[in-house]
């Protein structure tokens, strides 16, 4: 059964039950945080204000990225440029520099565009409303949520994949994501802490919305993991519905996959001395912005033959030798089967147009996506 728009309603503005998660929930999900919150490096000490800065740096770096490999570049960053204007004034190259390694480069661009953008059009103070951040480079709904919340204490819900899954345990939400979103949203929002409820001041020292937000960040990635989630340990396993059927970890639902008929194509590993062919991929679309070896394109079953004919052109390759095997991948639409070519060039081999050489020891300060990893390691393994 879907919660439906008038169960939850019921469930908004009955204060009378203390049993009852809209009533009890954001204050035992506050107690829990001034207990059990994540020391991050971007997270003030309780109590403290948030710096925008250092808010909206986190969650930009946060956007694709985990915690852990976060938290070193947060505070490199922070220590090169201390403040958005010292961020602003910087050049875009020494930015993608710092970037190296985290992937996802138009983030780097449009960080660095931001940081322009708050010191020309904001004197420098970031925007506190989701609509005003919404405006800036690089900023989508979920970030300026999240920064409204955090720095400036807004009444609004980020919503991220560990509180989608918190949220639709809690009120076991049985409509399948991607279409559970709008609802598991307005679920979200019930948990934000009622102090200050309501407030639409800027900075207002009294919400914890952000911190509200951030419980539920921590419960997921602590406890309402998504196998064997530690409920006795949880500070709303009293109201948590699907807890008390016993079938929490079928929660969220997930829409049937529909997956693709495999892809087929060919993935070419090229050395000259001690560097390696690479180009970086498109901005937008699959691994935006990230490197790979060339590859021929990838499609329904296409043959060896036709694969190879669209290796890249260099002078003296003499024959490219096929590695036995293949490689696997599986995206979220399609598998993907890749035959692994290697060759050798001399060292006046030039790289094809949009394509470069790169030590093979700087291969680590690279976007290598997995499945370029393990072609790689396909094509240098016996
Ligand atoms: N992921 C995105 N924003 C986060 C935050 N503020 N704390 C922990 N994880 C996050």
């Amino acid at each position: 059964m879907t919660l439906s728009g008038a169960a939850i309603r019921r469930k908004q503005t009955s204060s009378l039950d203390p049993h009852d998660t809209a009533a009890a929930g954001p204050a035992l999900l506050l107690e829990w945080y001034d207990r059990h919150r994540r020391a991050l490096p971007w997270r003030p000490l309780s109590g403290e204000r948030a710096d925008p800065y250092r808010v909206w740096l986190s969650e930009i770096m946060l956007q694709q990225t985990g915690v852990k490999t976060v938290g070193p570049y947060f505070e490199k960053f922070l220590a090169r440029w201390p403040d958005v204007d010292a961020l602003g004034r910087a050049s875009l190259d020494d930015v993608l520099r710092m970037w190296a390694g985290l992937g996802y480069y138009s983030r780097a661009r449009n960080l660095h565009a931001c940081a322009v953008t708050v010191l020309r059009d904001h004197d420098g103070a970031f925007p506190d409303t989701e609509q005003g951040l919404r405006a800036l480079p690089g900023i989508g709904p979920y970030t300026a949520a999240a920064i409204a919340a955090i720095a400036f204490g807004r009444r609004t819900m980020p919503v991220d994949g560990n509180i989608e899954r918190v949220v639709s345990r809690l009120f076991a939400v049985e409509e399948p994501l991607p279409q559970a979103k709008p609802l598991i949203q307005r679920l979200a929002t019930t948990l934000l802490a009622a102090t200050g409820i309501g407030t639409s001041r800027a900075g207002d020292a009294e919400s914890r919305a952000g911190d509200s937000a951030q419980a539920l960040m921590d419960l997921g990635s602590s406890i309402c993991t998504p196998k064997k989630p530690a409920c006795a340990l949880c500070p709303l396993n009293g109201d948590c519905m699907s807890r008390a059927r016993g079938d929490q970890e079928t929660y969220p639902r997930k829409a049937a996959k529909k997956t693709g008929a495999p892809r087929r194509g060919a993935a070419f590993v090229v050395t000259r001395g001690d560097e390696l062919l690479v180009r970086t991929r498109p901005e937008k679309g699959l691994l935006g912005g990230m490197t790979e070896v060339p590859t021929s394109h990838w499609l329904d079953a296409q043959d060896d033959k036709t694969a190879l004919k669209q290796a890249p052109i260099l002078k003296g390759i003499a024959r490219w030798h096929r590695k036995a095997g293949v490689v696997t991948h599986v995206f979220t639409h399609f598998p993907l089967q890749l035959t692994v070519y290697t060759a050798t060039v001399d060292a006046r081999a030039r790289a094809p147009e949009g394509m470069r050489w790169v030590p093979v020891s700087t291969l680590k300060d690279e976007a290598l996506p997995n499945l370029m990893r393990k072609v790689i390691a396909h094509g240098f393994g016996e």
